[in-house]
C-alpha cells in the first residue's frame, strides 16, 4: 500500500456497493442484480468463459489483461476464450456472436464504448447466456442485459482531480485530453472533472483515444491552438506521457511551464510523478481478476449479486518515493 496519498476513496481493498440509489450503470434491468433472469445451471467440469477485452491500448489496460488472464485459468475451474477487440466495436460484436454460437456459459466484455449494444445483448439474452461487464458500462435499452458490473468509479476519479486542482491551481487554463470518446472512462471522467472546474477555465479539448502515440498528437496540435494553457489534465497516463513527450519537444517543461494531473498510476504515470513531470495522479485500479473469477462463478451457480462493484482507488502527488514506484505491481 502506498503510504503518501493525498486522497484515499473508499472503505476497503474492493467495496461491494449495492445499486440502490446508484447511478453509475445505464443498463436497464431491476436494480438489485441476482442473475438478470438469465440462467446458466451448474454442471459438471470447467464453467467456459468467453471474455471479450476491448483492447491493448494502454499500460493499464495490458495489466487488466494479465490480470483477467491469471485468475480465470483451468486450475480455477475456468476454460477461458479470451479475445482482443484493438478497440474497434465490430470486432467486439463479433466476439460475442461467437461466444454466443459456442454456448459459453458466461459471457464478460469490457465495451470500448457505452451506445450500439442493444442489438447483439438481446442476442445474448436470447439465448440465456448471463453477462458480466468488466471495467467500462453500457447504456442500452435491453432490460436485464447484463447481470452486474466491477469497475472503478470514473466520475469520482474526474471529481478527485477537479478538486485538487480547484485547491491548487484555481485559475490555471485546462486543456483536456480526452480518452476513447463514447466510452464511459471517458464521459464520466470528464464529466466529473468539468462540474469540479467549471467549463470556463477549460481551454480546449481533444481526444487521444487513451493511447501514447495519439496523446503526443493531439498534445502537438493543442500547444499550436492553446498557447495559453498551464494545466494538462488527461484522462489516462499514457496519453499524458505522449503529451510530456510533444511538450519537450515545444520546449516546455512538464509539471513546471505545464502542471499535469492524470489518471491509471501505471508505474510510468508514477515514475512521472517522482521525475516531478506529473503533478497528481488518480489511481484507476486494473488488477481485479480474482474479483472478476469470484463474480463468473457465483453468476454461473446462480446467486443474489449487487448491480455493482466498484474497485477501490487512491490518488498520488509529488511526495511519492522512488521505493514505492518500484514496489509497484503494473
Ligand atoms: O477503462 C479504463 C481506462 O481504459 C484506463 O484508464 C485507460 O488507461 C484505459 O485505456
Amino acid at each position: 500500500m502506498f503510504g503518501k496519498t493525498m486522497r484515499t476513496r473508499g472503505l476497503a481493498a474492493v467495496v461491494t456497493v449495492l445499486a440502490l440509489g446508484l447511478t453509475a450503470c445505464s443498463g436497464g434491468g431491476d436494480e438489485t442484480g441476482g442473475t438478470g433472469g438469465q440462467s446458466a445451471a451448474p454442471g459438471s467440469g470447467p464453467i467456459k468463459v468467453g471474455f471479450s477485452q476491448l483492447g491493448a491500448e494502454s499500460g493499464w489496460r495490458t495489466a487488466n489483461t494479465e490480470s483477467v488472464k491469471a485468475s480465470l485459468t483451468a486450475e480455477n475451474g475456468i476454460d477461458l476464450t479470451f479475445v482482443d477487440a484493438q478497440q474497434k466495436q465490430e470486432n467486439q460484436i463479433k466476439a460475442l456472436r461467437d461466444f454466443i454460437d459456442q454456448g459459453v456459459d458466461v459471457i464478460a466484455f469490457s465495451p470500448v464504448v457505452e451506445t450500439g449494444w442493444d442489438e447483439v445483448l438481446q442476442e445474448i439474452k436470447d439465448a440465456e447466456i448471463p453477462v458480466v461487464l468488466v471495467d467500462r458500462t453500457v447504456d442500452t435499452t435491453v432490460v436485464d442485459a447484463y447481470v452486474t458490473w466491477i469497475g472503478a468509479d470514473f466520475e469520482a476519479e474526474g471529481t478527485t482531480a477537479g478538486e485538487w486542482v480547484t485547491v491548487n491551481y484555481p485559475d490555471a487554463k485546462i486543456f483536456e485530453l480526452q480518452g476513447t470518446l463514447g466510452s464511459g472512462a471517458q464521459v464520466d471522467r470528464e464529466a466529473g472533472f468539468d462540474t469540479i472546474v467549471g467549463q470556463q477555465n477549460i481551454v480546449g479539448k481533444a481526444s487521444g483515444n487513451f493511447t501514447r502515440a495519439e496523446g503526443k498528437a493531439a498534445m502537438e496540435a493543442a500547444l499550436q491552438a492553446y498557447p495559453d494553457m498551464d494545466l494538462l489534465f488527461t484522462h489516462n497516463d499514457d496519453m499524458g506521457l505522449g503529451a510530456i513527450e510533444a511538450m519537450e519537444a515545444a520546449g516546455k517543461k512538464p509539471g513546471e511551464d505545464i502542471q499535469i494531473v492524470s489518471v491509471d498510476g501505471v508505474r510510468d504515470g508514477l515514475q512521472a510523478l517522482v521525475d516531478k513531470k506529473f503533478n497528481y495522479v488518480v489511481e484507476c485500479n486494473p488488477v481485479f481478476g480474482d474479483q472478476i473469477l469470484d463474480t463468473i462463478k457465483k453468476v454461473y451457480a446462480g446467486e443474489q449479486l449487487p448491480r455493482e462493484t466498484i474497485v477501490f482507488d487512491q490518488a498520488f502527488d509529488q511526495t511519492i518515493t522512488q521505493a514505492e514506484v518500484d514496489a509497484r505491481a503494473y
